[in-house]
């Protein structure tokens, strides 16, 4: 999702399907406004959140909203579908305008997703190179072995895209019980990495992103909006071991 950045002149033309040069007309006579004061610059910039005002009369400026949501399996992550129920769905209609999703998940997979209508948050947190981490819950078929924390932590060959996964953490509950800590989020990524040892997932629940956990008070389908503090947290990683682990990649 691209940030929603633009230069105030084109906005206004936009808007009211004006000649570039009455837009002009419009901001030398002090009749634009971006957040309060008077605006001249054509070049300004101007982005979602930001109010504009014309004459008095609010043209744009969403307010920023934050949400995590407890998907169910069987609802897809997406904002339409012709077949299953979306995430979106699941908030009150008067909520979804403007919202994206931040990181999906596979409709069989079940936690936590955010939605917000704040792409430079969303880009912040899911851009490739900030290596965010995500925790996933995981029941197997078979029991793992440690053989299995070995090729994780080493990174694994996927033949289709020719990568090798980032290190990711491996930790054994149970058997058939272990939790996964990834820092990218390749397409099903954990299900190959297990189908590797030919080994199946049964069940596959996020619960944190960053420093976001999933709220336990949230039932599947559930969703409430962040808080400000969670909203600026939301990058810092999850634990002392895994800022080690980042500043490797980022070194
Ligand atoms: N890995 C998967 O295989 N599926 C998901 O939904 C998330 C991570």
């Amino acid at each position: 999702m691209q940030c929603k950045r633009g230069r105030l002149d084109r906005l206004l033309a936009k808007h009211f399907q004006l000649p570039r040069k009455q837009v002009r007309l419009l901001l030398l006579t002090h009749q634009v406004s971006v957040d309060g004061t008077i605006v001249t610059d054509m070049d300004f910039q101007v982005d979602e959140f930001m109010h504009v005002a014309c004459q008095g009369q609010k043209i744009s400026g969403d307010c920023p909203r934050y949400y995590m949501l407890n998907k169910p399996v069987g609802v897809v992550s997406a904002t339409i579908d012709d077949e299953h129920q979306t995430v979106l769905e699941l908030l009150p209609a008067a909520l979804r305008d403007g919202l994206h999703i931040v990181g999906r998940l596979d409709l069989n997979t079940s936690g936590m997703i955010l939605l917000t209508n704040d792409s430079r948050w969303s880009e912040a947190l899911m851009t490739p190179n900030a290596h965010v981490a995500k925790r996933y819950q995981v029941t197997l078929k078979h029991p793992v072995t440690v053989e299995y924390q070995r090729a994780f932590q080493a990174g694994m060959y996927f033949n289709f895209e020719d990568i090798t996964t980032l290190p990711a953490q491996l930790i054994i509950h149970s058997g058939h019980q272990v939790e996964v800590i990834l820092r990218e989020g390749k397409y099903h990524q954990i299900k190959r990495m297990f189908g590797h040892f030919r080994n199946q997932v049964l069940a596959l629940h996020r619960s944190q992103i960053g420093a976001l956990v999933l709220d336990p008070a949230l039932a599947p389908s559930q969703w409430r909006a962040l808080t400000p503090q969670e909203v600026a947290g939301a990058r810092v990683s999850l634990t002392g071991d895994d800022h080690q682990i980042a500043s490797k990649f980022d070194g």
